[in-house]
């Protein structure tokens, strides 16, 4: 562990923070000086890039910038305030999703401000996660969005991640790994402490935004594609373009930690992973069990575990491990044409007539 004066007083930290004292004429910054993470060089300097991925990943999000008051939500009003527009599954199918996300992407925010962001010392890894941290306020945005434009019940809807068991089971699934980095005490710089900030990286990057999310944005978006909360499903859209983002992001920050500090990667350490990566599609079979108790929508609970353990092995194998079930495939290819679409206007699986100004 190293340890430095920081103009007040000693802190013993695997790397810099940025908000160390200025040291004039110091040396330049040279690119081989980065390193993701317990790097010593001062992180106020943008350039020279070493990580071009993470600064095409900010410009990427960037071009996507989007806002949830710019979608239309009249018909959704409609059809929602209509006493047969939905079915009785379909109504907790939208609340579910909602109960979820809506504290879902604050919990990803404060996992980024309050934990992981301190302790990844290389400025355009930082660059996105400040670009990620405001598209995950626009998420929360949209979601209360939705809600108010809906008039639901908000405390039912916010409470849920407290009050119904399969929300709140993934919610509690994921905490202790943010509250492990959060406390104050906590520094990277030993082996046991940088496998924990991967841990947390796996926990929230692979599984919260690679498997927890994907129950939801399958059902709404299938909502969306039978011409029903089509303002909604749009919302949906554009939250999932950037949340394939962020785990995109992910995968490359875990896997270039990776590449740096190969002794991290130990086999027991491999097995963790893969054990957080199982638990958490568990979670996601029960949360679709319990949001699908009938068919609806053209889904139900079966093809969805289909889905994830096709999502699984795929998350399994981005970070570098091998699949867990062989031969699963994807009952619902439409979600990877709509997480594949590019920019511009992205709500073409959709027979909404209510268009949003196309964004060049
Ligand atoms: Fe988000
Ligand atoms: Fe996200």
């Amino acid at each position: 562990m190293l340890s430095w004066n920081n103009g007040n007083t000693s802190v013993e930290s695997g790397g810099a923070t940025g908000l160390e004292q200025v040291e004039r004429g110091a040396g330049r910054i040279q690119v081989d000086d980065k390193r993701i993470i317990n790097c010593r060089a001062d992180l106020n300097q943008l350039v020279p890039f070493k990580y071009q991925w993470a600064w095409e990943k900010y410009l990427a999000g960037s071009a996507n910038h989007w806002m949830p008051q710019e979608i239309a939500m009249g018909r959704d009003i409609e059809l929602w305030k209509s006493a047969d527009g939905l079915t009785e599954d379909e109504r907790v199918i939208v609340k579910r999703s909602l109960g979820f996300f809506s504290t879902a992407d604050s919990l990803v925010a404060n996992n980024l401000v309050l934990a992981v962001y301190r302790h990844i010392t290389n400025p355009e890894c930082r660059q996105y996660l400040l670009r990620q941290a405001f598209e995950e306020a626009v998420h929360t945005h949209a979601y209360q969005y939705v809600i108010e434009s809906l008039g639901l019940d908000e405390a039912e809807i916010f409470n849920m991640y407290r009050e119904v068991p399969s929300v709140a089971a993934k919610a509690e699934w994921a905490l202790p790994y943010t509250q492990s980095l959060g406390d104050p005490q906590f520094r990277t710089g030993t082996p046991e402490s940088d496998q924990r900030l991967l841990r947390d990286l796996i926990a929230f990057y692979v599984v919260f935004e690679g498997i927890f999310f994907y129950t939801g944005f399958a059902q709404v978006l299938s909502m969306g594609r039978r011409n029903k909360m089509t303002g909604t499903a749009e919302q949906f859209q554009y939250i999932l373009r950037d949340e394939s983002m962020h785990l995109n992001f992910g995968i490359d920050i875990i896997n270039q930690i990776k590449l740096e500090n190969p002794h991290l990667w130990t086999d027991a350490f491999q097995a963790e992973a893969r054990k957080i990566i199982l638990e958490g599609m568990e979670l996601e079979v029960a949360y679709a069990r319990d949001t699908m108790p009938r068919g609806v929508l053209g889904l139900n609970a079966e093809r969805m575990e289909e889905y994830l353990r096709f999502i699984t092995n795929r998350r399994l194998q981005q970070i570098g491990l091998t699949e867990a079930f062989a031969g699963a495939g994807n009952p619902f290819p439409w979600m990877s044409e709509i997480i594949d679409l590019k920019k511009k206007r992205i709500s073409l699986r959709l027979a909404s007539p209510n268009t949003r100004p196309a964004v060049h």
